[in-house]
């Protein structure tokens, strides 16, 4: 898929399949575009306009065939909604509308006036990465492994860009905007792969080819690596399963010197079936997406390898499956983390905080500075947050403003839950170890959270449950049914606005 800018003029010498143009509601002042427009049809906009044919309200289109009185087949007219405040919003709304337009009537050839879309105080350049953003995330499909029908998708080709601002930051954002999707869509695919097909050896295969197509470096522990540096926690959720647990490193140097150093420990639990605390049958086969938090940070270091941002990345993912046999951890079971705190497995399902424990200590000692760690930890988040805002715990404000900032220009909801210390007590319940990994149903994502904190320590940590966010039950404004790659646009932003002294 192409983009091309060319001046506004040009706009009716080219052909296309649908040419799309915005409209604010309560428009007085209309862009040249919808005026230009309106002359070739004749002043059919306006009469139509008038007679409420369409009015410019966000997530409405209104299409027509041009009958070859344009160059252009079809014109579609975008709602943006109000002309307000919260215009990066809108614009996502409608470039999403846009996108599934393109494939639900599989145009191949597009062309765009830009400048529509635009008002004033807003640049061309920043709409053009919310543009090719949306029509990359609108255009994911999930795969399935049905037997192949003959039918012939047309695929989008080539997307032209009329506008009267300059071409070179134009493409270059068009560029990002692409970057960013695409990312999305990779982890995005990481999560909707079945559990059989997306092992912890799987999953680090999928970070190695990410690793070489951007010359970082990648490091995969075994299991006999995690024994020799005592990573007790990942051990104990990885022995109830045939298949090895991975421990995936990989390092993107931004600097000169490896120093302030970036980190995200994503969890990869690539199948939680709750272990000897099994879960219940209903909807189980969605636990193949317990490797959301994992996908978001794959999803990241892609994006990450192409913007080539001047700040050192560190990318820790803990992966195991959790299932039970006649070596599982069983509830009650003492483990030894790589820290060297002991936890005691009051529940196996709470698998999640156990790897990640080992994650973050193992991110530590490769000289992570900040930690962020994402992982679909807590059923509980769902029920505070739903599916729509991911939950975050810091033991830092600054630098929770720095996330909470890169979460908002993303276009992506974090909302924080309180961390005060009588919840931090929730977990010194065990009698026999150090923490109690299930201290109960009160508070559940608090305390998961903040039991992945002990092993921060000091170190500044931001923590982001995805439970709720990394899987949708009916598809998003962007995107389909199932993983949502939520996060790893938000990650790749804050890698990208990174400034340790600030
Ligand atoms: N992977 C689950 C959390 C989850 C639930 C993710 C629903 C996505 C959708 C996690 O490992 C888990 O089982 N958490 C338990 C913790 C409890 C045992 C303390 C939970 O939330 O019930
Ligand atoms: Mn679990
Ligand atoms: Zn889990």
């Amino acid at each position: 898929m192409m983009y091309k800018i060319q001046a506004f003029n040009e706009w009716n010498n080219e052909e296309a399949d649908g040419l799309f143009v915005g409209l604010f509601e309560d428009d007085k002042k209309w862009s040249e575009g919808l005026k230009e427009l309106d002359v070739a049809l004749n002043g059919m906009l306006k009469k139509l306009l008038k007679e409420k044919h369409f009015t410019g309200k966000l997530n409405n289109i209104f299409s027509f065939h041009t009958l070859e009185k344009l160059k252009a087949k079809k014109v579609y007219i975008v709602g943006v909604g109000k002309e307000t405040d919260g215009q990066d919003e809108q614009l996502r709304s409608a470039f999403a509308q846009l996108g599934k337009t393109i494939q639900r009537d599989q145009l191949q050839h597009v062309a765009v006036l830009l400048d529509s879309f635009v008002k004033e105080e807003k640049d061309e350049a920043h709409c053009s990465f919310l543009l090719s953003e949306a029509i990359e995330l609108t255009s994911y499909k999930v795969a399935d492994y049905k037997e192949k029908d003959n039918r012939v998708e047309k695929r989008l080709e080539s997307v032209t860009v009329f506008t009267t601002a300059l071409e070179q930051p134009l493409l270059e954002e068009l560029q990002a905007g692409k970057v960013y999707g695409n990312g999305t869509n990779l982890a995005r695919t990481l999560v909707n792969t079945p559990g059989n097909l997306m092992t912890p050896t799987d999953l680090a295969e999928s970070a190695k080819d990410i690793a070489d197509r951007h010359g970082m470096e990648i490091e995969i522990l075994e299991r006999e690596d995690m024994e020799k540096l005592g990573m007790g926690a990942l051990l104990a959720v990885a022995q109830g399963s045939e298949q090895p647990p991975k421990m995936i490193v990989i390092k993107y140097q931004g600097k000169k010197e490896w120093k302030d150093v970036l980190a995200f420990v994503g969890k990869g639990l690539t199948f939680d079936s709750g272990g000897i605390s099994i879960k219940p049958r209903e909807n189980m086969h969605e636990m193949k997406m317990d490797m959301g938090g994992a996908a978001a940070v794959l999803g990241a270091m892609d994006i990450i390898g192409q913007m080539k941002p001047e700040t050192n990345v560190l990318a820790v993912i803990p992966s195991s499956e959790n299932l039970l046999n006649g070596q599982a951890m069983k509830p009650g079971d003492v483990i030894t983390t790589m820290s060297g705190k002991t936890i005691e497995v009051r529940n196996t399902d709470a698998e999640g905080r156990l790897i990640l424990a080992d994650g973050v200590t193992y991110a530590k000692h490769l000289g992570a500075s900040y930690l962020v760690d994402v992982a679909t930890l807590t059923g509980a988040v769902i029920i505070a947050l739903g599916e729509y805002t991911t939950g975050a715990i810091t033991n830092n404000e600054e630098f929770m403003e720095k996330l909470l900032y890169s979460a908002y220009e993303s276009g992506e909801w974090v909302w924080r839950l309180p961390s005060f210390e009588p919840y931090r007590k929730m977990l010194k319940t065990s009698d026999v170890a150090d923490l109690n990994n299930s201290p109960g149903r009160p508070a559940g994502s608090i305390t998961a959270g903040l039991f992945v904190g002990e092993f921060a320590g000091n170190t500044p940590w931001i923590h982001l449950d995805i439970a709720g966010t990394a899987w949708s039950s009916k598809g998003t404004e962007t995107g389909p049914k199932g993983g949502t790659g939520a996060m790893a646009r938000t990650l790749a932003a804050l890698a990208e606005q990174f400034d340790p002294n600030e």
